[in-house]
């Protein structure tokens, strides 16, 4: 297991909610479940399972990752410069046009 992922589940396991990362085949399913948008966003990373997975199979599309935990986020962007991370909270680093 990746030991950010460990670290990370250790010191909020509530908001990780899970005790592993998603297997590569559970990954491989959600990415190949997902249409060829101009743009795919993808909230908790987490090491990047599923987010290997999307640039994999949707090369050309336009990937967003939200991932809450610092380090990971670190990670991600180090692993996927092609995709876009946003660390911290999806819902605090979202805003919706009002009109
Ligand atoms: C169960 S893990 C799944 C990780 C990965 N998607 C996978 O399938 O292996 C959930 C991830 O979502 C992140 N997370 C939880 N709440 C979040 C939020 N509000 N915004 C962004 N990321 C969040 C957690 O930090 C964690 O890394």
């Amino acid at each position: 297991m990746n030991l950010n992922f460990f670290k990370h589940w250790l010191s909020d396991p509530a908001t990780v909610g899970a005790v592993a990362p998603s297997s590569r085949y559970l990954a491989d399913a959600m990415a190949e479940g997902v249409d060829a948008f101009e743009a795919i966003v993808e909230v908790g990373a987490g090491t990047g399972v599923v987010t290997d997975s999307l640039v994999r199979r949707h090369p050309s599309a336009r990937l967003i990752v939200f991932e809450l935990g610092d380090q990971l986020a670190t990670e991600l962007r180090g692993r996927f410069p092609q995709a876009h991370v946003v660390g911290g909270a999806f819902h605090e680093n979202v805003s919706v046009p009002q009109d």
